[in-house]
């Protein structure tokens, strides 16, 4: 097997700690991308190991499902469990205010809406995704269905991003899990991203955007000097309530 990189390390650093929060008998959201995955194979470790009884997962997508399943996750769909006790999910870009950009690995619809139907909601993350500004590190992803999907293309360079369909690695366009296209959007930082949210939302065709404000209310993040867990102002409340 290959030797980890450092970047993983700290990946899974931060992925294991936000596992300690998880409970038995709890609904718990398994979120996307290579960090979350981390937590999922932790999840795996402990359900096998008896430390963990009747949890039931929800993935954010097929590939948290499949990840899932080979640890022997029991899985339930969102159908089933309408309000999830616990997510634990990655991000690509962390402001100190704890605004987030997510979509990275395309699954940011679904990200979002299992977030909004969770009660506590973990990010987790190695400290690279740190920026005072979003933008400032990441394009934003910003998911559109296919249908007329040139005519979102230019609506989002008239908003003054640089914008470029993401491909699959066959060359052709990615398609998400509800097969629909994502446009890569570089905006530079984004100054105002409650108002740029707000414009997209407005926006016919376009399914859903990688923003995710207000969302996290703890964020665990693992750097070479340890591990630090933030708070927002939600998270803390709900700790005191
Ligand atoms: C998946 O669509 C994303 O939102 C991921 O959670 C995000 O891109 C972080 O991915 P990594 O953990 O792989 O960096």
């Amino acid at each position: 097997m290959d030797k980890p990189d450092k970047r993983d390390l700290l990946k899974r650093a931060a992925a294991e700690r936000a596992v300690e929060y998880v409970e038995s008998g709890m609904v718990v959201g398994l979120g996307g991308g290579t960090t979350a995955l981390w937590a999922i194979r932790k999840i795996g470790d402990l359900v096998e190991q008896g430390a963990l009884r009747n949890i039931v997962g929800i993935p954010v997508s097929s590939n948290s499902a499949r990840e899932a399943d080979s640890r022997h996750v029991p899985l339930a769909t969102l159908e089933e469990y309408p309000v999830i006790d616990l997510t634990i999910d990655g991000a690509d870009e962390i402001t100190p205010a704890l605004d987030l950009i997510k979509g990275g690995g395309g699954e940011l619809l679904r990200e979002k809406i299992v977030s909004q139907a969770t009660k506590r909601r973990i990010f987790v993350a190695d400290d690279s995704k740190l920026s005072s500004a979003l933008g400032e590190r990441f394009r934003l992803p910003v998911e559109v269905i296919p249908f007329g999907w040139s005519s979102q293309f230019s609506f989002l360079q008239s908003l003054n991003a640089t914008v470029t369909v993401r491909r699959g690695q066959d060359g052709s366009p990615y398609r998400t899990d509800q097969g629909n296209m994502i446009l890569d959007c570089n905006f530079g930082k984004i100054i105002d991203p409650r108002g740029l949210a707000r414009v997209l939302e407005s926006r016919a065709g376009i399914v859903e955007h990688g923003l995710f404000l207000g969302f996290a209310d703890e964020v665990v993040v693992a750097g070479e000097g340890g591990i630090r867990v933030f708070k927002s102002e939600r998270g803390k409340d709900k700790a005191e309530g």
